[in-house]
């Protein structure tokens, strides 16, 4: 049963108001207004996945910052977007064979430009509790393969804060692999899950379907988008957003095929509303 889609009234006749806290169908609802979500934090002007490209996403007003979960090898939650160091820190090898301890040694900003030399990677909860309240948090698990149980980390996180909460926090959880998205709406029906694609064969009207029984979010390459799959998706009562956006020119096409969302490294360019 999908929580989410269910109406108010349905919701009401079956007496699950007073223990889901909520009022409001949690379908995608049609709005004149893009979300912008700011890449990896503002990935253009900061060190992705760091402190200061999740703050740069706020400052420039970012409806969300966008963050790549993955797991430590004593099983701590932790904020990097490779599953190995190599390439924005100075460690190596992959972020599963470390503890937490040896990967808050690294320095995770130096590789984009010196003045950010001592970022660190950061823990998935010092990122819910830094930014919960102050934007969205658009939350990516990543080669979930490589972390069985992450699902139910993720769950205890923001249950222990009540940010599953319906429409408590602007929290969605996106992922690549689908059967941990299933998972996650098992796990926490009321937040809004969405699946990531950058394959035109995930985007057929069976898979589509498919989709719709779990997810409230189709997010594919921005190269995948058009606006007859914009429909497909709204008909089907889910939201797009479409990644990335690096060039001022990519957005109007976006916004002209009707996209809700547009994630970008560059957070100040996508104006706010869709086309007319
Ligand atoms: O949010 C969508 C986007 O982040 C997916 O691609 O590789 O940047 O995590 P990637
Ligand atoms: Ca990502």
């Amino acid at each position: 049963m999908n929580v989410k889609k269910m109406t108010a009234a349905s919701l009401l006749s079956m007496g699950l108001i007073g223990s889901l806290f909520t009022t409001a169908t949690f379908a995608y609802e049609a709005s004149d207004q893009v979300e912008t979500v700011a890449h990896r934090g503002a990935a253009g002007y900061a060190p992705e996945n760091t402190m200061a490209a999740f703050q740069k996403g706020v400052d420039m007003k970012a409806d969300y910052i966008e963050i790549d979960v993955q797991q430590t090898k004593d099983g701590e939650l932790v904020v990097i977007h490779d599953v190995t160091l190599d390439r924005t820190t100075n460690g190596t090898g992959y972020v599963k064979d470390h503890t937490l301890e040896e990967i808050r040694q690294l320095d995770a900003g130096s590789y984009f430009a010196p003045e950010f030399a001592g970022e660190k990677v950061p823990t998935f909860e010092e990122v819910l509790d830094e930014f919960r309240g102050k934007t969205g948090i658009l939350i990516e698990l990543k080669a979930t393969y490589y972390y069985p149980g992450i699902e139910q980390k993720v769950t205890e996180a923001l249950k222990e804060r009540n940010m599953h909460l319906p429409n408590n926090e602007k929290i969605i959880v996106q992922s690549f692999e689908f059967e941990s998205m299933k998972k996650m709406d098992e796990l926490l029906p009321t937040v809004p899950v969405g699946v990531l694609t950058g394959r035109a064969t995930d985007l057929s009207e069976e898979k589509l379907n498919e989709f719709a029984t779990y997810a409230e979010y189709v997010n594919p390459s921005k190269s995948l988008v058009n606006s007859s799959l914009v429909n497909e998706v709204h008909e089907r009562d889910m939201g797009i957003m479409a990644w990335t956006v690096r060039k001022k020119e990519e957005v109007q096409p976006l916004l002209d095929a009707g996209v809700d969302g547009i994630i970008t490294d560059y957070p100040d360019y996508p104006p706010a509303h869709k086309a007319e």
